[in-house]
């Protein structure tokens, strides 16, 4: 959801793709998303705030919201008495000024959602730098005062609210959640089986082991529709695939189709039984490329091609790593991996918390880039670490190259590229991409 675009208020309100339906979640987010929704849009008192306001909701185990790269981050858990409630972080985002947001509140009860978020906006719209727009946004605030401090200000300033009129009747969020009525799944759903396909199809099979995911009902899973097939700008549908795309939610998917910000799309409810079909035609329109997760399911801005922002180009740099790491087989070898470029520190690529990040620097008129490593938006997240001077543009898949075979040489059984970067550190990685490679003075 999203409304009031480009004011300095509460913009817009996220959760994931895969709210409401994946096996790993405590519950569903949406209600709560909407809860926010219709208590944020218009409020009177949020409307100047000192600058743009995002927040997320995540209820599921593995966070795929980046909920701590967000103003407020709000991760549902249950406390030891079973009751419902939410972790609350404040105070992260990326751009100039990157930050991971910090918990102010273990445990948020379910009804104090509402006049809890008040607080943290009250304290915020009070105390937040409104003289320079580099150092309003909340995570200033936070980081110049101290997580401790900032969240001692929220609970007195939650202490002396003067009415409970915003505290949630476990009755009013389930008028809310009625709203996010499942679409009627098939029962017979349960009994459908794949297995002739899969091994009959090696193509199929690896289609489905990358781009479809679990579903908490039975005989369902979700697909994602990968927009990173080689030689596509990443995140990238035409008018005509779109209209396909379209037709294939109406036809697989109860006329839902989902966005990640991954950039790929995502059919939510498509039965086992009709896996086979819609791969077919998704193939045959370039896309099923099997690669969701991978180094070339990677994340890109729009940089030099089209923003009047950009310090250097993204989509061509996406071509080249697409083309040198075009084989699969590796690309599975080298497991998970999140390669996320911007073409400026605005981020919007989110290079700093990419496994890999890439940021387009402007050298004298001419396009490098800076190289990170270590980030990650998901629990436990990360900024990532500069790895050294930048590169220039026709180096920069030579150095992915050169970081993936310092992993493949330091992984431990089971590590992802991520959790390699976590315990050897980047000097490894540095030393290896830096020898022999010419550089910037
Ligand atoms: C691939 C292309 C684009 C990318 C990657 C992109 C990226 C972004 C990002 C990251 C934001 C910040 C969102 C936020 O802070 O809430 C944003 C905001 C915005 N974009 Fe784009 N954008 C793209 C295309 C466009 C186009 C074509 C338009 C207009 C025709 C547009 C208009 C806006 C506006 C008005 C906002 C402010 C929304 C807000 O208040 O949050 N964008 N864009
Ligand atoms: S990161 Fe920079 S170059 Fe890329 S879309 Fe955002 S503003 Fe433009």
């Amino acid at each position: 959801h999203a409304i009031q675009t480009s004011g300095n208020c509460i913009r817009n309100v996220t959760s994931d793709q895969l709210a409401g339906i994946s096996p790993d979640e405590l519950v569903d987010p949406r209600p709560y998303c909407e809860i926010i929704r219709q208590w944020s849009t218009f409020h009177p008192e949020f409307s100047y705030l000192p600058r743009k306001f995002k927040i997320a909701v995540t209820g599921a185990q593995r966070d795929r919201t980046a909920a701590q790269i967000h103003d407020i981050g709000l991760q549902i858990v249950e406390n030891a008495a079973g009751e419902r409630g939410f972790r609350v972080y404040v105070g992260g985002g990326l751009g100039r000024a990157p930050m991971i947001g910090e918990v102010i509140r273990e445990f948020l009860p379910e009804a104090d959602l509402l006049t809890y978020l008040e607080a943290i906006l009250r304290v915020y719209n009070q105390h937040g730098r409104r003289d320079n727009i580099h150092k309003a946004r909340i995570k200033i605030l936070v980081k110049s005062w101290g997580r401790e401090a900032f969240a001692e200000a929220v609970e007195a300033e939650w202490a002396r609210r003067d009415s409970d009129a915003l505290r949630l009747p476990p009755e009013e969020v389930a008028r809310i959640a009625a709203h996010f009525e499942a679409p009627p799944y098939a029962a017979e759903a349960a009994a459908d089986r794949l297995d002739p396909a899969l091994e009959s199809d090696p193509a199929f099979a690896r289609w489905y082991a990358r781009n479809t995911v679990p579903h908490k009902i039975p005989g369902y899973r979700a697909v994602h529709i990968s927009l990173k097939s080689p030689g596509r700008a990443p995140g990238d549908a035409t008018a005509e695939e779109m209209i396909l795309i379209a037709d294939l939610a109406e036809r697989y998917s109860f006329g839902e189709l989902r966005v990640t910000h991954h950039q790929n799309l995502l059919l939510a409810d498509v039965r086992l039984a009709d896996l086979p079909a819609l791969w077919q035609t998704l193939s045959a329109h370039d896309l099923a490329h099997p690669n969701v997760g991978t180094l070339t399911d990677m994340i890109a801005c729009p940089g030099l091609d089209f923003c009047a922002l950009a310090n250097a180009g993204s989509i061509d740099v996406a071509h080249q790593i697409q083309s040198r790491f075009e084989d699969l087989d590796y690309l599975y070898d080298l497991g998970e991996l999140r390669l996320n470029m911007s073409g400026c520190m605005n981020a919007c690529g989110h290079h700093h918390v990419g496994h890999i990040g890439i940021l387009g620097v402007d050298k004298k008129g001419e396009e490098w880039y800076q190289i990170q490593i270590g980030g990650s938006s998901e629990n436990s997240a990360s900024l990532g670490k500069v790895l050294g001077p930048s590169v220039p543009k026709e180096q920069v898949a030579e150095v992915i190259g050169r970081l993936l075979a310092v992993y493949l040489d330091l992984r431990e059984e089971g590590e992802r590229f991520l959790d390699t970067c976590r315990r050897v550190g980047i000097e490894p990685f540095r030393e290896r991409v830096y020898a022999e490679l010419e550089v910037a003075a």
